[in-house]
């Protein structure tokens, strides 16, 4: 017989297998979104508003997936959003997700909420690596992130500019999720029915979000919601100004993650960032804001020429992934696509989603009569 992991033949399979194995706060944490959802629905959804267009007998026996997207070469086109508290999903957490990015080539993108320590991460992946940061009020705890960032060698700095505030994610509030979480009446059901996700967790090192500890109790010390982190912490004031300062001060490839109006998409331009991720932190954030790939033409014509363009949110195939791509998406970048595999089974499973992942884009380029990813353009597309 399959294992479960195994039996799992797409994500969506990955997440009905995440959603037996976790305790109901810690699923909906990852799996919902803000208000009524309705943009969360709208990230997947989207995709299904544009058809592809296939072209035959072209010799697709060779297919190369590589692409190079903000100086990193990537032998996917699909890449590991940056995304918070992973050893709460599964024990190995960061360390999980790095390493299976490594076996398949892509890069991985860590949080400024990350659960493993930057340096590390460091020592165990050295394919490319993204380091999402968040602007906090504590001058300090901005400075410590970059330096930790820069002495890990990360390869790009993605400055988050959608979670100026934290979101109205009302499934946490109905669980009561909090990082760490607490054990309160309610929930306690729910960590009781799952002993293998509970044991786990109090079987392995203490949780804390690695790097902010030190500089802020919440998270780590004192149980939070993910909202309250964010309004408490992060520096509403943040502009323009102060993300040309920050640039500065990294001096790498930088990106601003959480764009999706053309004029912003330009000024970052102006600003000289290597790229944006066209995104809306997978509708966790502003309910009824439009999706990313509807966004991504009228983007990708504007600034498509000066910076990389990336498709970040509802990728849930690899159609989605090519159809993002033949709109001029430099490369696409999903969160839930490996977290759920990621809560699922560890390591392997992560394993497991990016070779699903890898495999339909490579079906379906086949399909489509492309050998490289750059042979994929708007004319294989058909909005309806
Ligand atoms: C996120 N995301 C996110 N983004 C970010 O900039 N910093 C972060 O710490 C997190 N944390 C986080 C946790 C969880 C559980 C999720 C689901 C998402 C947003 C993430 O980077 C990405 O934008 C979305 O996940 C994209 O949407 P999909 O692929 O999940 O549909
Ligand atoms: C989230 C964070 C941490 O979306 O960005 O939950």
């Amino acid at each position: 017989m399959p294992s479960a992991l195994d039996a799992c033949r797409n994500v969506a399979d990955l997440r009905a297998l995440a959603k037996r194995r976790l305790p109901a706060p810690v699923f909906h944490y990852i799996d919902g979104a803000a208000e009524d959802e309705t943009t969360y629905r709208r990230n997947t959804d989207s995709f299904d508003e544009c058809d592809l267009v296939p072209n035959v007998l072209a010799g697709v026996d060779e297919i190369d997936l590589s692409v190079e997207v903000m100086g990193q070469k990537l032998d996917m086109p699909l890449f590991c959003s940056p995304t918070a508290l992973q050893r709460l999903f599964h024990h190995d957490g960061e360390r999980a997700v790095g390493q299976a990015a490594q076996e398949f080539g892509t890069m991985f993108g860590v949080s400024s909420l990350a659960s493993v320590p930057l340096a590390e991460i460091a020592e165990l992946v050295s394919t490319p690596k993204m380091f999402q940061f968040y602007f906090f009020k504590d001058r300090a705890l901005n400075a410590h992130l970059l330096e930790q960032a820069k002495a890990a060698k990360f390869d790009v700095l993605a400055l988050t500019v959608d979670t100026i505030t934290g979101g109205n994610r009302e499934r946490d509030l109905v669980t009561g999720f909090t990082a760490p979480p607490q054990w309160t009446l309610r929930s306690l059901l729910s960590f009781a029915l799952h002993p293998g996700w509970t044991l786990s967790y109090l079987a392995h090192e203490k949780f804390e979000l690695s790097e902010m500890k030190d500089y802020a109790p919440e998270g780590s010390d004192e149980p939070m919601s993910v909202g309250g982190i964010f309004s408490t912490l992060l520096d509403q004031s943040m502009n323009w100004d102060d993300a040309a300062d920050l640039k500065a001060q990294w001096g790498g490839k930088f990106c601003l993650k959480g764009v999706m109006s053309v004029e912003d998409a330009k000024r970052a331009a102006d600003m000289g960032a290597d790229g944006i991720m066209v995104s809306n932190h997978g509708g966790r954030q502003l309910d009824g804001a439009r999706a990313p790939f509807d966004q991504l033409a009228e983007i990708v014509d504007a600034v498509g020429g000066q910076l990389d363009v990336v498709l970040d949110g509802g990728v849930r195939r690899g159609s989605h992934v090519l159809k993002a791509l033949a709109t001029g998406a430099k490369a696409v970048s999903g969160g839930r696509m490996y977290l759920y595999a990621l809560a699922a089974a560890g390591r392997p499973g992560v394993a497991r989603a990016l070779d699903l992942m890898r495999s339909e884009i490579v079906r379906d380029m086949k399909l489509m009569g492309v050998t490289k990813i750059a042979d994929l353009d708007r004319s294989m597309l058909r909005w309806r």
